[in-house]
């Protein structure tokens, strides 16, 4: 069982406890909001974050291990927040003291270094970030970390790196021809034995250099349009829903 020293913060998924068990070792307990998300949209889970951290763990650098707890052995979560809001599972890991948050100019950094070991973040901003004095800095929150090669990395997560130059533009030096940002669209290429419905070619236009490559539903039924311009990826706006990545 963990008991819950304090509440440490809720973000866009969940709430983030202090925990401790009956050794009094302390953790950080990540519980997962229930939602009923459309499979298009961007969800997470105790699951995909477990994964995440400890391939990180493995492949960069070790912060530890964090694994999946039951949510209900979790005591003393606020009257507010009793357990039957989240999902059965949640996320072990440890508890990470921040000395102080990084900026954006830091974040560029350690970004393009990641990149280089084949490790992308979806959502690199400052409060998914801490300086610690036992690691340096690192990322806490690992709902879009990925390695190229994690299982993890399907379509709609491929699509959240592609297009993170583009919604986190202060972690990148330019979204459209910045090194990094092309890694980052590079890894966001999605083979179309992913797809379950290529339609075909819609339009070429030669003159803009653009090119839509193909349209497919995704198990949602909402289109997915996939857009490569001659010289670099470009984002497009098609209906509401924006994509930026290629068909191999
Ligand atoms: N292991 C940890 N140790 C200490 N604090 C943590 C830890 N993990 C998360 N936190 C704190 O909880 C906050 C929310 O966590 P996290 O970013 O993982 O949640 P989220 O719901 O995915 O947030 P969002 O989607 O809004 O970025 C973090 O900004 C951080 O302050
Ligand atoms: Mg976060």
């Amino acid at each position: 069982m963990y008991k819950v020293i304090k509440s440490i913060k809720s973000g866009k998924f969940g709430s983030v406890f202090l925990v401790e068990n009956e050794s009094g070792h302390k953790f950080a307990a990540k519980l997962f909001r229930n939602k009923n998300s459309k499979e298009s949209e961007l969800s997470s889970s105790a699951e995909l974050e477990v994964s995440n951290f400890n391939s990180f763990s493995t492949k960069v650098k070790d912060i530890g291990k964090a694994s999946l707890i039951s949510s209900s052995s979790i005591t003393g979560l606020p009257e507010s927040l009793s357990a039957k809001n989240f999902n059965e599972t949640a996320m072990l890991m440890p508890f990470f003291q921040k000395e102080s948050e990084p900026n954006y100019s830091e974040i560029k950094i350690y970004i393009s270094d990641l990149a280089d070991e084949d490790v992308f973040m979806g959502d690199p901003k400052p409060d998914n970030f801490f300086h610690t004095s036992k690691y340096g800095l690192i990322p806490i929150d690992f709902g879009l970390v990925f390695h190229k090669n994690s299982p993890n990395l399907s379509v709609k997560y491929k699509n959240a790196l592609a297009n993170a130059p583009f919604d986190y533009p202060d972690a990148f030096d330019n979204a459209y021809t910045g090194k990094v940002a092309k890694k980052y669209q590079g890894v966001g290429v999605v083979q179309s034995s992913q797809l379950n419905d290529l339609i075909h070619i819609v339009e070429s236009d030669s003159d803009s250099k653009e090119l839509l490559l193909g349209a497919s539903h995704d198990k949602s039924e909402e289109t997915l349009l996939f857009y490569k311009t001659a010289s670099e990826n470009k984002k497009k706006s098609a209906n509401s829903c924006f994509e930026c990545c290629t068909i191999l």
